[in-house]
């Protein structure tokens, strides 16, 4: 087997979200069980509650789904979207992680509610998916696959891993269609990308996966209020956080959100719901 490059997307992204600067950053200020962008409705939401919001918008894409359906979450974080559709519909989620930091809260956090029976977490690598082929009725994703340097990859697994009449539910943080070149160079060197996916790559790469497009929400507005609102309150417990994650950590990820919010007020950025649905 040849040795994966120590600098690959997937090293890096494991090394990033076991250390303690970004385990402190993620559990103390965007909230500790979902790690992803919120959906601000109303406006004056908190970026817990608005980060659940965004969890159940994505779940009225499960609505007719059976009780016995088996749902995989690729990038799984601390688990909040597995113990929601745990506690809520009774399914049974796969969480897919790459990080053992994140997976030990996740498991801690089941055993706690009681949801340990229906949330099983698995260490993986979304690139090389540990299941079987046809295995899942729905594969779920949220703000993960960005990390992926090779996202082809990633949807040629969940194509594999589906049933066939499966779901694909997921965001991510994408660059807009025709967004200009090199424009978005410094949210890239933040997260050590050579790219960011687009909604036409997704469209795209899953049609010719034989995916059939359901659905694109397109609610790019709350990336904008949601870097904005995690750097204001970064910048408000700023003195707390110091004292758990290095001050270097804290000046990098305000940066790296102030050029988010510039990525987005400058129209180059994309963001929203999508459902591809597996004849
Ligand atoms: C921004 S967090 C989102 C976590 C979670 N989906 C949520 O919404 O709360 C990105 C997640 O992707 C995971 N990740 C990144 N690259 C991965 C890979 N190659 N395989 C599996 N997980 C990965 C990280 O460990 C992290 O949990």
């Amino acid at each position: 087997m040849p040795q994966r490059k120590p600098e690959s997307a997937v090293d890096l992204a494991e090394a990033y979200y076991d250390s303690e600067d970004a385990d402190t950053f993620y559990r103390e200020i965007w909230g500790g069980e979902d790690i992803h962008i919120g959906f601000y409705e109303p406006p004056d939401l908190d970026i817990a509650a608005a980060s659940l919001k965004t969890v159940e918008a994505m779940a009225r894409h499960l609505d007719g789904i059976g009780a016995d359906a088996r749902v995989l979450d690729i990038g799984s974080g601390y688990g909040g979207a597995a113990r929601h559709l745990a506690r809520t519909r009774g399914l049974h989620v796969a969480c897919l992680n790459l990080s053992d930091v994140q997976n030990a809260y996740n498991q801690q956090r089941n055993r706690a509610a009681k949801l340990d029976g229906l949330v099983r977490v698995v260490h993986g690598n979304f690139e090389k998916l540990p299941f079987e082929n046809c295995s899942f009725d729905v594969v779920w994703s949220q703000d993960a696959i960005l990390h992926s340097g090779n996202r082809r990859r990633v949807l040629e697994e969940v194509a594999r891993v589906l049933k066939p009449g499966g779901r694909f539910v997921f965001t991510d943080p994408m660059q807009a269609d025709g967004c200009p070149d090199g424009v978005l160079q410094p949210i890239l060197d933040r997260i050590h990308l050579a790219s960011l996916a687009s909604p036409a790559f997704y469209r795209r790469e899953l049609e010719k996966l034989g995916f059939a497009t359901s659905s694109f929400e397109e609610l790019t507005q709350h990336l904008r209020t949601h870097y904005d609102r995690i750097g204001a309150e970064l910048v408000r417990r700023r003195g707390e956080i110091e004292t758990k994650a290095s001050k270097a950590y804290v000046d990098r990820m305000l940066q790296g959100l102030r050029n988010w919010v510039d990525g987005a007020d400058r129209g180059h950025l994309a963001w929203g719901i999508f459902r591809f649905d597996k004849p």
